[in-house]
């Protein structure tokens, strides 16, 4: 039978025995070397456990911020707190200043987290504005001193680090950032091949990936372009990285986790639902939303992933034009009602972006940012609630 992926990856072979080996991270072993991208608004406790069911491989938590974590903010702690059989549980963190990294991952740890990413590859101008973000990789001595702080807090605990090429194609930090934080103890790094000032535009730049796996003796995780399960063993393949950080080819397909255990087992990987599979996990993608978040803001999460988990169905533009109505899950089984489920699914979506569209930016940066390379002040954080609050909804991950 005939693989069914787009052309570049129906003929791309499953692992051979011994091929990859699982992702080491201190004394965490994770197999297949199958991470899912920390993403704001999406890898929350209920898409991460549906992920896991379908699959193996480390699930990260979508990024909490010091500030707010410290601050008692409930939204932050419902985020991070842990729930029921989740391990290995593993948090992304963003922050800029070392005190509260250190103070964040010593109580992480403290509660009981397997693994702590920290996220130096936020684009978003509100946070590149004043130093956080995708900026601090461009200051090696404030990344050190960042990095420093989250190790020698976190005992056992894995600490790795995400980061981005760059600013953009004229400052590439990547080489000397992920240099900086194996020396100062940091278990993995993850690229995402792609600068800051190419938000998600473009393809990501596997070559960097291969560039950093040949210098570094840490792991290194590949990560940008992941769309089809295939694409993880030709990232693997051609970059020598240890494993794959998948994003937004997740979004609405959650099975590709169950498509990425058996190619890296070495099977032939199992076809995608066809449209009365799509909504039956559709729906139990609700409920969850709704156990965690309450009715109310578990629905209203839940339009933006109507529309991934239909993209390229015959049916999708008529399910979008009734979002706004929905409310419950009885809405959105109404909202399901006619549509024919027995529709494969579309080759079309297998590669569709579903999430941030192909913008481009110039990354704003403080005021003289780079005169001094060597500064390792952190930047100043917000500094109340309402300041926190306003930077929170900014924050849009990385
Ligand atoms: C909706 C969305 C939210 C994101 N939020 C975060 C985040 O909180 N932290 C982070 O490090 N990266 C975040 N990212 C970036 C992803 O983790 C990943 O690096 C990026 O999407 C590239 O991988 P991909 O090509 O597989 O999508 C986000 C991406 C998307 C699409």
């Amino acid at each position: 039978m005939t693989r069914f992926a787009s052309p570049k990856n129906r003929d791309v072979p499953v692992a051979a025995p011994g091929e990859f080996a699982p992702l080491e991270l201190g004394a965490l072993s994770v197999w297949p070397p199958v991470v899912l991208a920390p993403m704001a608004g999406v890898t929350n406790f209920a898409f991460r456990s549906l992920c896991r069911e379908y699959g193996a491989g480390l699930f990260v938590s979508e990024m909490i911020t010091a500030r707010g974590y410290l601050y008692g903010n409930p939204m932050t702690r419902l985020l991070a707190q842990g729930q029921r059989g989740e391990r290995p549980r593993s948090i992304q963190i963003y922050g800029s200043d070392p005190r509260d990294l250190g103070e964040v991952v010593a109580a992480l740890v403290a509660d009981g987290v397997d693994h702590i990413d920290a996220n130096f590859g936020c684009p978003v101008p509100k946070v590149t504005r004043q130093g956080g973000g995708s900026a601090i990789p461009a200051k090696p001595r404030l990344l050190a001193r960042l990095v420093r702080a989250m190790v020698g807090a976190a005992g056992d605990v894995p600490i790795t680090v995400k980061m981005r090429k760059g600013i953009d194609s004229e400052l590439l930090t990547y080489r000397l950032a992920a240099r900086v934080a194996q020396e100062e103890g940091a278990s993995a790094v993850g690229l995402h091949g792609r600068t800051a000032a190419q938000l998600y535009s473009g393809e990501a730049d596997w070559e960097a990936i291969a560039d950093l796996a040949a210098e570094l003796s840490i792991p290194v995780l590949g990560n940008g372009d992941i769309w089809e399960a295939p694409d993880a063993l030709r990232m693997m393949r051609s970059t020598g990285c240890s494993g794959v950080i998948v994003g937004r080819g997740c979004l609405g397909r959650p099975w590709l986790f169950a498509e990425l255990a058996a190619l890296f087992d070495g099977h032939e990987p199992p076809p995608p639902p066809n449209l009365g599979g799509v909504i039956a996990v559709a729906e139990e993608h609700a409920r969850r939303l709704v156990e965690l978040f309450g009715e109310v803001s578990g629905m209203r999460q839940m339009r933006k992933w109507i529309g991934w988990y239909t993209k390229g169905f015959r049916g999708s533009a008529r399910v979008r034009a009734g979002l706004s109505r929905l409310r419950s899950l009885e809405d959105l089984h109404s909202l399901f009602e006619g549509l024919d489920r027995s529709e494969p699914f579309p080759e079309s979506a297998l590669r569709a972006s579903r999430a941030k569209g192909g913008r481009t930016q110039v990354v704003r940066l403080p005021e003289g940012y780079l005169d001094d390379p060597e500064d390792d002040t952190p930047p100043v954080p917000p500094r109340n609630g309402a300041e926190l609050e306003a930077w929170e909804r900014a924050l849009g991950g990385g």
